[in-house]
C-alpha cells in the first residue's frame, strides 16, 4: 500500500494547484453563483494536459499514473468542486471506457482527441427509473442490419450538454435483464440526439448537467463499444474507476473546507484571542485534519492498486463511501468554525457546504457503496433469478393504444370512440377551475405546450371535455402559464378522478406519480418517445397544434356542458398481455421449449442467456436432444 506519495506527485500537485488558485479561485465564486460552467478554463485544462493525465501519450495522455489523476481532481475541488467533477466525469467515465474496453480505431477517433482536450466527455447510464438499480436501463438500441437506433433518456447527466462524445448504456435484446445491455460511443449533434435544460444544482454549480434525450439516434455498429451485451459490465468497471475520482473530489473539498477553516480560526478572535485556541474548536480542527489524512491515504492506495492491476473495486468503493461522509462531516465543522460569516452567500465555506452532499449521491450513492463492499466481505446475495422483474410503467399497467393513422382526423376520432366506449359521456362537465384533487376530469399541460398563447388550446379541450384544467410543475414554477396550485405531480396536487389528458408532458417521475390513481390516461404529444406513452392508455403522436383543436371539436356536443353528477369511478381496464422479443426454441424430439429469460437452472444456465449463446454440449433437459435438434419458436 502506497504510503507516500514520489517527488513526481508532489510537482505535479504543485502545478495543479498553482493553476486552481490563480486561474480558478478569483471567478469560483461567480461561476457558482452564475449556475456558470467554466469554459475557457475547460480548455486551459487541456492545454496544460489535465483532460489526459492518466493515458498513454500514444493516446495523447500525459502518461501518469491514476494516483497524479487523484491529485489533479483533488486539487482543483479544493478550490471548485465543480471543475473537480468536470475533470472526473470526463476522465473517469467519458475516456476510461473507451480505452479499456475500445478498438484501436475508437481510441484513436475518441480517446486521442479527449485526452489532448479537444473534446469533452460524459457517461449515461441513469434513468429516470435505473439510478441505484443501474440495470433497470430502459433506453433501447435496436440493431436494423447497418445501424443501432437509439431510443430513450438518460438524467443527470454530468457534463452534458458541454461534452462532444457519451457512453450511453441502452438495452440491445430487451427481456433478458442486464445481460441485455450494451455500451455504445455516441456523439453530440447526430440526428435525434438533443438535451434537455441544463438543472440547478444544489452544487457543484460550475458544472453542468443534462438530461439526454435519444430520439431514432442513428448509431454506426462501429460505434459499439465492447461486445454486445457486456454494456452492464463495462459500466459496474468504469464506475470502480470513477469512484477514485469522486473520493478525490470529496478529498479536495475537505481540504479547502478546512484549510479555510483554519485560517479564518487563527485570525478570528473572541474572547481576547483567537478562536483557533479555544480548545472547542481546535479540537475540531484537529479531527478534520486526522480524517482528511485517513481519506487522502485510502483513495491513493485505491489508485495505486488499480494502477498495479491487482483488484481495487472494494478498495475503491470504500475510499469514496469514507472519504464523502467525513467531507460532509469537514465541511460543517468548517462552517461551524465560519459562524455567520459561513452562512453568507459569497462565502467559500457555504459553497463547499453545499458541493460536499452530492459526493456520498453520484457514482452510486453511499448506501450502494456498502453493498459493494459487503458483496465482497459475505458474497452476493443469492437471486432467485438473473433477471429482474421487469418494472411496470410508474402508473401501473396500462393500455398503450397509441392512434398512429396519418390523418389525425382519424387518430382523434378513434381516441373518442374508445373513450367513448369506456363510459365517459362528454355531454357533461365540470368548472375548469374544480380543484384537482377533487376534479373527475383534467385536460393538463406540459411544456410541450408551446408559447402562453396555445393555452387557449387547452382551455377549449378543458370546456368540450367537461374537465377541470392542470399542468406540469414546470409549466407552473418556471412559465407562470398557470398558478401553483394547479400543477399535477407528487410535490403538486394529485389527480384520483377518472380521465387525465396530457398534452405535450413528456412525463417525468414526479409528474407520473401525481397521476398514478387515473382511470385513464390520454397523452397528446409531439415525441413518440415519450415516456407519457408508456404510461398512458390511449395516446395520438403530434403537434398539439394541430390535434387539439381536432379533439375539441369532436367532443363539442353543440350545447353548453350539462352539471356533471358526483363522480363515480370508473374501473381501469387490463391490458393485454405483449409477447417477449426474444425467440424461444423447440426441441424437435420431446417439444420442450428454451425459455432465455428463465435459462436452464439444471443444466446451469444462468437466467438471461440467448439460445445462440448456450454451449455446443447443451442438451435437452426433457429428453437429451442435442441443441441442433431445436427450432426457433417465434
Ligand atoms: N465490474 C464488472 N462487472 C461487474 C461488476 C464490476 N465491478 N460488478 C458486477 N458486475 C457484473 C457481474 O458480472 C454480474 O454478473 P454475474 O451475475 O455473471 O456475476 C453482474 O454485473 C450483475 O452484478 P450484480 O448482481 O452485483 O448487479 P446488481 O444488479 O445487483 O447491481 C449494483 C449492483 C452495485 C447495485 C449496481 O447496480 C450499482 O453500482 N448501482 C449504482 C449505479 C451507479 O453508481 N450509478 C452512477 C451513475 S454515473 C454518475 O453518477 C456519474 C456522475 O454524475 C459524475
Amino acid at each position: 500500500m502506497q504510503l507516500n506519495t514520489t517527488e513526481q506527485h508532489e510537482a505535479f500537485r504543485a502545478k495543479v494547484r498553482e493553476f486552481a488558485e490563480t486561474d480558478i479561485k478569483p471567478i469560483a465564486t461567480t461561476l457558482d453563483l452564475e449556475n456558470q460552467f467554466p469554459d475557457e478554463i475547460v480548455k486551459k485544462m487541456g492545454e496544460l494536459g489535465i483532460l489526459g493525465i492518466p493515458f498513454p501519450e500514444k493516446y495523447g495522455g500525459g502518461g501518469m499514473d491514476t494516483t497524479s489523476y487523484a491529485i489533479g481532481v483533488e486539487e482543483l475541488s479544493r478550490v471548485d468542486a465543480g471543475v473537480g467533477v468536470i475533470l472526473s466525469a470526463h476522465v473517469s467515465l467519458g475516456c476510461y471506457p473507451i480505452y479499456n474496453y475500445g478498438t484501436e480505431a475508437q481510441k484513436k477517433k475518441y480517446l486521442v482527441p479527449m485526452a489532448k482536450g479537444e473534446k469533452l466527455g460524459a457517461f449515461g447510464l441513469t434513468e429516470s427509473e435505473a439510478g441505484s438499480d443501474a440495470g433497470g436501463t430502459e433506453t433501447t438500441a435496436e440493431f436494423d442490419g447497418e445501424n443501432y437506433i437509439l431510443n430513450g433518456n438518460k438524467i443527470f447527466i454530468t457534463n452534458a450538454p458541454k461534452a462532444d462524445v457519451y457512453i450511453i448504456f441502452a438495452v440491445t435484446t430487451p427481456g433478458i435483464g442486464i445481460k441485455g445491455i450494451s455500451a455504445f460511443i455516441v456523439e453530440k449533434g447526430w440526428e435525434g440526439f438533443e438535451f434537455g435544460e441544463h438543472y440547478d444544482k444544489l452544487g457543484i454549480r460550475s458544472s453542468s448537467t443534462a438530461e439526454l434525450i435519444f430520439n431514432n439516434v442513428k448509431v454506426p455498429k462501429e460505434n459499439l463499444l465492447g461486445p454486445e451485451g457486456k454494456g452492464f459490465n463495462i459500466a459496474m468497471n468504469t464506475l470502480d474507476g470513477g469512484r477514485i475520482g469522486i473520493a478525490a473530489q470529496a478529498l479536495g473539498i475537505g481540504q479547502g473546507a478546512f484549510e479555510s477553516a483554519l485560517e479564518y480560526a487563527k485570525e478570528r478572535e473572541q474572547f481576547g484571542k483567537a478562536i483557533a485556541h479555544q480548545q472547542v474548536i481546535s479540537f475540531k480542527l484537529a479531527d478534520m485534519a486526522t480524517e482528511l489524512r485517513a481519506s487522502r491515504l485510502m483513495v491513493y492506495s485505491a489508485a495505486e492498486l488499480k494502477d498495479t492491476g491487482k483488484p481495487f473495486a472494494m478498495e475503491s468503493a470504500m475510499a469514496k463511501q469514507f472519504a464523502s461522509d467525513n467531507t460532509l462531516k469537514i465541511v460543517n465543522d468548517a462552517l461551524q468554525i465560519y459562524g455567520g460569516a459561513g452562512y453568507i452567500k459569497g462565502s467559500d465555506v457555504e459553497r463547499f457546504y453545499r458541493d460536499a452532499k452530492i459526493t456520498t449521491i453520484y457514482e452510486g450513492t453511499n448506501e450502494i457503496q456498502r453493498v459493494v463492499i459487503s458483496s465482497y466481505l459475505v458474497g452476493k446475495e443469492p437471486k432467485a433469478t438473473g433477471v429482474p422483474a421487469k418494472k411496470g410503467p410508474t402508473t401501473g399497467d396500462r393500455k398503450k393504444m397509441i392512434f398512429k393513422d396519418a390523418d389525425q382526423k382519424k387518430n382523434v376520432a378513434a381516441l373518442v370512440e374508445s373513450l367513448k366506449k369506456d363510459g365517459y359521456d362528454f355531454s357533461v362537465g365540470i368548472p375548469i377551475d374544480t380543484p384537482i384533487a377533487q376534479a373527475e376530469r383534467v385536460v393538463s399541460a406540459g411544456r410541450g405546450v408551446g408559447p402562453e398563447s396555445n393555452m387557449k388550446l387547452i382551455e377549449e379541450l378543458a370546456k368540450q371535455s367537461g374537465s377541470a384544467i392542470g399542468c406540469s410543475r414546470p409549466v407552473a414554477e418556471t412559465l407562470h402559464y398557470l398558478p401553483l396550485s394547479r400543477y399535477v405531480g407528487m410535490s403538486g396536487q394529485k389527480f384520483k378522478g377518472n380521465l387525465y389528458i396530457a398534452c405535450g408532458i413528456s412525463g417525468a417521475g414526479q409528474h407520473l406519480k401525481g397521476i398514478k390513481d387515473a382511470s385513464t390516461i390520454v397523452a397528446i404529444n409531439v415525441n413518440p418517445n415519450a415516456k407519457i406513452f408508456k404510461n398512458a392508455d390511449y395516446g395520438i403522436v403530434g403537434d398539439i397544434e394541430e390535434v387539439l383543436p381536432l379533439l375539441s371539436q369532436a367532443l363539442d356536443t353543440g350545447a353548453a356542458k350539462k352539471e356533471a353528477p358526483p363522480m363515480v369511478k370508473i374501473k381501469r381496464s387490463k391490458p393485454k398481455k405483449s409477447a417477449p422479443s426474444y425467440k424461444f426454441y423447440v426441441c424437435g424430439g420431446c417439444g420442450y421449449e428454451y425459455d432465455a429469460a428463465k435459462g436452464d437452472p439444471e443444466g446451469e444456465v444462468a437466467p438471461g442467456t440467448l439460445f445462440k449463446d448456450l454451449p455446443e454440449e447443451w442438451t435437452c433437459p426433457s429428453c437429451g436432444e442435442e441443441k441442433t435438434a431445436f427450432i426457433e419458436g417465434y
